[in-house]
């Protein structure tokens, strides 16, 4: 049967993606058939669109929530109508990472993508849809509510009562507001436009501070901690925020290293300060499915609604990775399944 997919000349740019028709994937033994109702939209997305060129067009992002149709053989773990999530990794199911778990992730080449009417995954790389959530609430957390899980409480180690340092407002950062304010830390944004912190405020940010009108803002983090720092910082900014988040976070305090937004990593650490204040760098990769479980089960626990900026449909998905390189979002960017399918 046909199906509609999106594919990806990889390096060229987003005006690489093509909407096209092929076959529908067999279903294997161990596998089930989605059909994909949403997917949301990733900086690593538009990361690998504009990257290096060469190697066969591929299905892109790694984000997506949808139905199953069929069930393989020997499937026990979903049955048809099960509303289901994908996994990043699909062979990271628990533990710490590994090489071998995490060579590929849904979306980046070596394995196909969510942008498509229908895919077909490994029974374990799923996990159940929280069941107050729509489906394009539901695909925003696979890369970035598990990526500000992992950061916060597992990279992190917050617990109730400390302070959190969020830099900006996209998806991860937005994510991580929100599981913070719910499991009762402090929490300081930063974002380049008032508009965006009002936002913030709204969703509970105790402390917000424009990062353009206050450049020097880590003193204005440590001015908020009474003259301390934070506990900890989601550094989703690299290149030009690491430093800074070193100075607003306390002594002894984490920096969870997640990305590079403000223009990669092309940076000089100064290790000494790092060595005098006793801070602890802790590089986060996503997550494994029992940190996508941790997240869904403390969503519904806590009738968490991620926020969604955007939606496009199907048909939109140049438009949708236009938005999100145009840096107007609050949250997350979502394309809907195709109406079709
Ligand atoms: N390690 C991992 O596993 C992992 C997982 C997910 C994402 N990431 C990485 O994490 C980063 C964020 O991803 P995302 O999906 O949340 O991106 P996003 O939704 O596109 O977020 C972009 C936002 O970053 C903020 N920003 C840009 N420059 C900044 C600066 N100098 N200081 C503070 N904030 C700044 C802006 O917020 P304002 O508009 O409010 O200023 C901008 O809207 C990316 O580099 C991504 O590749 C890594």
């Amino acid at each position: 049967m046909a199906m509609r997919i999106y594919r990806l000349r990889r390096g060229a740019g987003i005006e690489g993606l093509e909407l096209t028709t092929t076959d529908a994937p067999v279903v294997g033994p161990g596998e089930v058939r989605i059909r994909v109702r949403a997917v949301s939209l990733n900086q690593r997305d538009l990361n690998l669109a504009r990257g290096a060129s060469g190697g066969d067009p591929y299905t892109p992002c790694s984000d997506g929530a949808g139905e199953v149709v069929e069930v393989g053989a020997g499937v026990d773990r979903w049955r048809i109508g099960d509303r289901v999530l994908a996994t990043f990794y699909p062979a990271w199911t628990d533990g710490p990472p590994s090489e071998a778990a995490t060579a590929a992730g849904l979306g980046g080449g070596a394995l196909p993508g969510m942008l498509a009417e229908k895919v077909v995954l490994p029974q374990q790389a799923l996990v159940a849809v929280p069941p107050h959530l729509h489906f394009e609430e539901a695909a925003t957390l696979p890369c970035a509510g598990v990526t500000a899980w992992n950061a916060l409480f597992r990279a992190g180690r917050a617990t109730a009562g400390q302070s959190v340092l969020l830099l900006g407002t996209g998806g991860v950062s937005v994510w991580a507001l929100q599981l913070a304010k719910a499991a009762g830390l402090r929490a300081i944004v930063t974002s380049s436009s008032d508009a965006k912190l009002a936002v913030a405020r709204s969703l509970g940010a105790d402390a917000v501070i424009n990062y353009r009108s206050e450049p020097r803002w880590h003193e204005a983090v440590r001015r908020e901690t009474g003259g301390c720092g934070v506990d900890l910082v989601v550094e989703v900014g690299g290149r030009d925020t690491l430093v800074q988040s070193l100075s607003a976070a306390r002594a002894g305090g984490t920096i969870a290293l997640v990305g590079g937004v403000s223009g990669g990593f092309g940076i000089e650490l100064p290790p000494f300060a790092l060595i005098d204040r006793a801070q602890t760098l802790a590089g986060v990769l996503v997550g494994s499915r029992e940190m996508a479980q941790e997240l869904a089960a403390f969503t519904e626990l806590t009738r968490l609604r991620p926020v969604i900026d955007r939606r496009f449909r199907f048909e939109q998905a140049c438009e949708a990775f236009e938005y999100l390189a145009g840096g107007g979002h609050v949250g997350k960017v979502v394309v809907q399944g195709p109406e079709s399918a």
